[in-house]
């Protein structure tokens, strides 16, 4: 098992195949004065590394390895499989993908291969043995990225046949697989494997279930490729990583971070300013790809150059999201990219030095966090982020729900952050994890729209509440199965024992509806659930529809049911931000979930455990103002190297770790 760097690293993507090699010692020195000291070189390269079939040309990369070295920065080398050269699409121009109207696309930008192309597996198994061969015991490579940020979808005939063999493979008998996609419906019925298509546009429901996993198992096949061929020569210390892109849909994360060691993703702001309630939500996704810390391997210096208005984050605005990232699990923050390249289409990128090869003002804020991580970052080393909630994610319930949203607005990933943003808000430690998890350890989950839900989750579920447990069960959830058939069964199918209340009927809502709870009013907003009590006698109801359609009217929205030693909650509304945060607030209190730490709006608590038990609190002002924040202990300012108490003085954008004293 490859041993994870346990302290803090912070660096940019460097690519030395766009400089003068005589000008690279002058990158490496502004490097080391920024307190660099990591650099991810390679990605992209391959025309470079491989100008033609049969030659390889490596010294450069070398070279630059061992000078970033003498400059005390370690590399991570990418492989360049995103960039397939124009000599190799030339010599098989079926290696690149077809899109979805049947054309091949173009040479001339990147992660243009077919994915299950063998022509691509063949050039991969080449340029991926030459850069193990060369660079696999090389002792200041840290690390290895295959790729970079897989997302093509590729609709060639090749891939429908691949397609097809995935699903005999997986079904056995077409007999099978026409049950369980109900194809008698509109006379879809298969009688030859031949006869099923790749999905474009509307579909059978089971057929784009299927297609969508096997994008996650094409990727899976190229992915473990790389890492068997990296491994011949690669030891086993040194890790392999990807690099995710948070929310992306593409794929089944959790089944392609299952072969890697550790995981990284790019963090990009785009238009306008972090929210770090939602930021927060895909740094805790990425670290529960593995439930284990992460690396955020690319993340704006200042501004990008794809979205709309591409503004600068604000002066030390970075700064407090390379250390929100730290507090939730990141041990290392890169910057994308480096220098300006004079052509290619990111010209006008945010970089940390500019055109002329000077480094531009936004320098010195990297410098700063240069030199605090370093006070922490040999503190930092082992720590983990525990959380007393989970928050369950599921890439097959979010698809289904993509393809049939029932209303316009309903959006998967909204709603799931709409429960993790009053968690955050009150700094409850919190997780976002797989569906498939085990439960062990935490005081309440919640399982937002978790549509999918077969008997063995379930029973996972029904055990963790028996246990103890408290369950959110929200709107959407537990109506399909894996086949992404509706059960049949009421809402929420194997768990309405539990929930003690099912769903009579669900509504897409035109208009927000009125809720009256205990003690106030709220409304309901695109979906609204009629609850039918099962278990008159224990299941509370918390809130009622007021007047409606006439169909909700005054029937139970919110519930609470004792169910063993625990409670199941059934949300069957989509409540406004107000009444969400005070049922948050409300199960918090019910489950035992307390904050790490009080804080005003737009400050920030978290926590990281060293493996000795000592507790490492972060605090984050996301605000561009000063804040206080009143401690209940005695600290030590890891930062400031001072001791607080009382009343401690955040600056702008402005950060704190603590230890207690
Ligand atoms: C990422 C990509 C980088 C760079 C960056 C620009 O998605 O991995 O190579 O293009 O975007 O924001």
């Amino acid at each position: 098992m490859a041993t994870i760097p346990q302290a803090l690293h912070l660096g940019a993507a460097y690519y030395p195949e766009h400089w003068p090699e005589d000008r690279w010692p002058e990158d490496f020195r502004l490097m080391h004065e920024a307190g660099f000291n990591v650099v991810r070189l390679g990605e992209f390269a391959w025309s470079t590394m491989q100008p033609e079939a049969n030659t390889f040309r490596f010294g450069w990369l070398e070279r630059a390895v061992d000078l970033l070295a003498a400059h005390g920065i370690v590399s991570v080398l990418g492989t360049p499989t995103a960039a397939p050269p124009a000599w190799l699409v030339q010599q098989h121009p079926d290696l690149m993908a077809v899109d979805e109207l049947g054309r091949r696309v173009q040479f001339g930008n990147r992660c243009h291969y077919c994915v299950n192309s063998p022509e691509m597996h063949d050039a991969t198994r080449r340029i991926v043995t030459a850069m193990a061969q060369r660079f696999g015991d090389n002792p200041h490579v840290i690390g290895w990225q295959l790729d970079n940020e897989y997302n093509r979808v590729c609709f060639c005939d090749r891939c429908q046949g691949a397609f097809q063999r995935f699903l005999r493979e997986k079904y056995a008998a077409l007999d099978a697989l026409n049950e369980a996609w109900t194809t008698r419906y509109w006379s879809q019925t298969y009688s030859d494997w031949s006869q099923i298509p790749i999905p474009i546009g509307r579909h059978n429901p089971a057929l784009l279930l299927n297609f969508q996993q096997f994008i996650t198992h094409s990727y899976h096949r190229l992915q473990h490729l790389q890492i068997g061929l990296l491994r011949e020569y690669v030891p086993d210390h040194i890790w392999i990583t990807h690099n995710f892109m948070g929310w992306f849909p593409g794929y089944d994360h959790y089944k392609l971070a299952e072969e890697l060691d550790l995981v990284s993703w790019d963090w990009y702001v785009g238009t306008g300013y972090h929210d770090y309630l939602n930021s927060g939500a895909v740094h805790d996704l990425t670290r529960g790809f593995k439930r284990q810390n992460f690396w955020l391997i690319e993340t704006q210096p200042g501004h990008v150059n794809w979205s709309t208005v591409n503004n600068s984050l604000n002066k030390w605005e970075a700064q407090a999201m390379a250390w929100h990232a730290v507090a939730h699990g990141a041990d290392a923050i890169l910057y994308w990219q480096w220098r300006s390249a004079l052509g290619g289409q990111e010209q006008y990128h945010g970089t940390l030095v500019d055109q002329s090869g000077q480094p531009r003002p936004f320098f010195r804020e990297a410098q700063q966090i240069g030199k605090a991580f370093r006070k922490v970052s040999e503190l930092l080393a082992g720590s983990t982020v525990p959380a007393d909630v989970a928050l369950l994610n599921d890439y097959a319930s979010r698809w289904s729900i993509d393809w049939q949203p029932h209303h316009e607005d309903f959006d998967y990933v909204a709603h799931l952050t709409h429960y993790y943003r009053p968690l955050a808000a009150r700094n409850a430690s919190r997780a976002v994890v797989s569906a498939d998890t085990p439960l062990d350890g935490y005081r309440l989950v919640i399982a937002p729209a978790l549509l999918i839900l077969d008997d063995g989750r379930a029973a996972a579920l029904e055990q963790f509440v028996r246990q103890g447990g408290h369950l959110v069960l929200t709107i959407r959830t537990g109506m399909k199965d894996r086949h992404n058939a509706l059960l049949p069964s009421r809402q929420p199918g194997p768990l309405r024992a539990g929930a003690g209340v099912e769903v009579e009927d669900y509504y897409a809502l035109l208009e927000p509806i009125s809720i009256e709870g205990d003690d106030r009013v709220g409304q309901s907003r695109q979906w609204a659930e009629r609850l039918r009590i099962l278990d008159e006698k224990s299941v509370q109801v918390w809130a009622r529809y007021g007047r409606a359609n006439g169909w909700l009217d005054h029937h139970p929205a919110v519930t609470a049911h004792p169910f063993g030693k625990g409670i199941v909650y059934y949300v069957g509304a989509y409540l406004d931000d107000e009444s969400q945060q005070a049922l948050l607030d409300r199960i918090m209190k019910a489950a035992g979930v307390e904050p790490i730490l009080f804080t005003p709006p737009g400050v920030e608590a978290c926590l990281r455990q060293r493996p000795d038990g000592v507790a490492l609190y972060f605090l984050v002002n996301h605000a561009a103002a000063p804040a206080t924040v009143s401690l209940p202990w005695p600290a030590h300012d890891r930062l400031q190297d001072r001791t607080v108490q009382g009343e401690l003085q955040l600056e702008a954008y402005g950060v704190s770790v603590l230890t207690r004293v």
